[in-house]
């Protein structure tokens, strides 16, 4: 485990399972100017703040944290929806270019799937309508459309994909809708699907299948995705790496395991704490929700921070710190690493146990 306290470090060369990132934010801040944000206020939304995140080939990284986090935005960052306000996001380790065309060939490798099917499907078009719009933007008319909008459909798990062609939104399950959606980034065979939220809409009963799905796309196609969602227990079934985000950074990152089963962030044990199937108490986070707008001074988590509040954090001596050091902004590969002066003592054996 990495945990420095300074803000800087080295950008790892590799990332993921010892290949160079296929995609890649590095430093990535969106600050959205106030007056805009969603419930007002003054001052400059640091929606996110500083951060590097890798996603190799072939791996699928969860990006966890509760509503308000940047989740969306740093997703729409990666698409090259939204520009950065500082930092870069490089692709096969190239920046992004931002013209036009640049833009229309990277979205053909790199796709979204939205998260709710009903609000990105248009009630009035056929499901080969649907699948067949992206195609004919990024490619034009093509003499083998129809073939390329089956193959999706089967692809997405629509089988015989004749049956679901002529059929409308409304005629769809909610599942089966979702699938649609996926088809429509699958026809135009990406390299990376990046998925914000993409069962949140869907009963408990179909998100499962919608999971199963995305892991099998990446064993059959070797698809890489990246997953926003503020479930971690999606996380667990899906990621082989996870990256907790609190306020605009990421406060934690590693795989699954490591994070989820061994999570060393007081962030990351409150998130853990309060699943159904947790076996500790439940830590209920005090003090003000998180506002983008107002960004604590040294560690961001400091005012709700458990560790901070029991007393721990001042055992271990690193207390003024919390309060006053800003912890190292993480780098984006698979190494497991912690934004947390405590979680640092505790790793150099300065926190008693007990
Ligand atoms: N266009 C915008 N203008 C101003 N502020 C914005 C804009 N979009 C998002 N924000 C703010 O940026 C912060 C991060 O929002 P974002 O939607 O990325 O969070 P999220 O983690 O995806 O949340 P959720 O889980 O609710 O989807 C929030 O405080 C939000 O209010
Ligand atoms: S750095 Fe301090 S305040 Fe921040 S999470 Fe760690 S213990 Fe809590
Ligand atoms: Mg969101």
């Amino acid at each position: 485990m990495s945990t420095t306290e300074t803000d800087s470090h080295e950008t790892p060369p590799v990332s993921g399972r010892g290949t160079a990132p296929l995609l890649s934010a590095r430093r990535v801040e969106v600050a959205f100017t106030a007056g805009f944000a969603p419930g007002g206020g003054r001052g400059t939304a640091r929606a996110v703040d500083g951060v590097d995140l890798d996603v190799a080939a072939g791996e699928i990284v969860a990006l966890v944290g509760e509503s308000g986090c940047g989740k969306t935005t740093l997703a729409r960052v990666l698409l090259g929806l939204e520009r950065p306000t500082g930092g870069e996001v490089a692709f096969e380790g190239s920046p992004l270019r931002y013209g036009s065309r640049d833009m229309r060939r990277y979205r053909r490798r790199v796709q979204l799937v939205q998260q709710d099917p009903t609000g990105s499907l248009n009630p009035r078009r056929t499901v080969y309508e649907s699948v067949v719009e992206g195609l004919r933007v990024h490619k034009g008319t093509l003499a083998d459309e129809a073939e390329r909008v089956a193959d999706a459909l089967a692809k997405a798990g629509l089988r015989p994909p004749e049956r679901f062609l002529p059929r409308y939104p409304h005629e769809l399950s909610g599942g089966q809708r979702q699938r649609v959606v996926i088809a429509g980034a699958l026809v135009l065979e990406p390299e990376v699907l990046v998925a914000d939220e993409p069962v949140a809409s869907l009963d408990a009963s179909v998100r499962g299948e919608i999971l199963r799905l995305l892991l099998d796309l990446r064993a059959d196609l070797g698809l890489s995705a990246l997953v926003a969602t503020h479930d971690l227990g999606l996380a667990w079934n899906i990621a082989d790496r996870v990256a907790v985000m609190y306020l605009g950074r990421v406060v934690e990152s590693g795989t699954v395991e490591e994070v989820l089963s061994a999570p060393a962030h007081p962030y990351t044990r409150a998130l853990l704490s309060v699943l159904p199937e947790a076996k500790e108490e439940p830590v209920v986070l005090s003090g003000e929700p998180p506002d983008p707008k107002r960004v604590p001074t040294g560690c961001r988590f400091h005012p709700r921070c458990p560790v901070l509040a029991s007393g721990e954090a001042e055992r271990a001596g690193v207390a003024d710190r919390c309060r006053t050091v800003d912890p190292a902004i993480l780098g984006g590969g698979a190494e497991r690493q912690v934004a947390c002066h405590w979680a640092a003592a505790d790793e150099e054996g300065r926190v008693g146990r007990g």
